[in-house]
């Protein structure tokens, strides 16, 4: 396989990333993760522009944004597979261990690969998966695409754990996002998911469902919501660039709204149809 490093296109093996590197070091840097489907990148403006917004969030220096894509479209044309998702991240640069920034001269290390990726079956999607709440314990800058995901892995492990498929992150009673994805409700047949502040990432997927659900006039409230109202929830699911839209059927071990709701199902053939016709 090639990846995209600083700048070139390399086999794999011959791509190593120095043992300085920041991202390594202090996971000081951002990334994104991009869905080809039918072999074309969905959606790429939106993440390239929360890309430089993660960028500004930590100060990192602009990037050459026209050979970062360049890159991309070299690696999708190595990529022999239909549907996939290009991951990209970008670090501080490699500098002897020290907490400050390095001199402007560092540049930062920007690796990109393409990978094949499996969607939920048919049969994960009928079902709907398990979550459980957790304590949101992360840092107050949740919104800027870090790398720095150890509260995530974390949450998912426990949820690992006990058996069930991901985590819900609750702060002060209110439902903000799963590890890797944000949530929905539909509650008394109103849609509601977490406003954008600073403690949830504003998911690409998040924005394109909101959309779809105002061209088919369901009605929707930006409005926290809580740990109870999930429990009394008509339907709940997930949405992500690769979870694309997942119904949750089960919350804390108890069995809450309809497995894939007509809600659920009527955005994921939307954002499909979307993502394939755009392609
Ligand atoms: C914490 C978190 N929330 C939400 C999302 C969903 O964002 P997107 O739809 O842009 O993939 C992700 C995606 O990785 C994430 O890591």
């Amino acid at each position: 396989m090639m990846v995209y490093l600083n700048g070139n296109l390399i086999d794999e093996k011959t791509a190593h990333i120095g043992f300085d590197d920041r991202g390594f070091l202090f996971a000081d840097g951002v990334y994104e993760v991009i869905h080809i489907y039918s072999r074309k990148f969905f959606e790429w403006d939106r993440h390239m522009a929360r890309l430089q917004r993660s960028m500004a969030g930590i100060n990192l220096s602009e990037v050459d944004m026209h050979a970062l894509s360049k890159g991309a479209e070299a690696l999708l044309e190595d990529f022999d597979g239909e549907e996939g998702i290009l991951y990209l991240e970008i670090t501080r640069g490699v500098h002897p261990r020290s907490h400050a920034f390095p001199p402007p001269e560092v540049r930062p290390t920007i690796l990109m690969w393409v990978r094949s990726h499996q969607p939920f079956s048919t049969d994960a999607i009928t079902q709907g998966v398990s979550v459980i709440t957790v304590a949101d314990d992360r840092w107050a800058k949740v919104w800027i695409k870090t790398i720095g995901l150890l509260p995530n892995v974390l949450a998912k492990e426990k949820a690992h754990k006990m058996g069930v498929y991901d985590a819900v992150f609750v702060r002060d009673g209110m439902v903000m996002e799963a590890t890797s994805a944000n949530i929905f409700i539909v509650r008394r047949g109103i849609l509601r998911t977490a406003p954008v502040t600073n403690y949830i990432l504003p998911g690409i997927t998040r924005e394109v469902a909101l959309e779809i659900a105002k061209e088919q006039g369901i009605a929707i409230a930006l409005e926290p919501f809580s740990v109870e109202d999930m429990y009394s929830a008509e339907e709940i699911f997930l949405t992500g660039t690769t979870t694309e839209i997942l119904p949750v059927t089960q919350v804390d071990g108890r069995t809450v709204g309809k497995k894939a709701g007509a809600v659920t199902l009527l955005l994921l053939d939307a954002l499909r149809a979307k993502a394939y016709a755009v392609s």
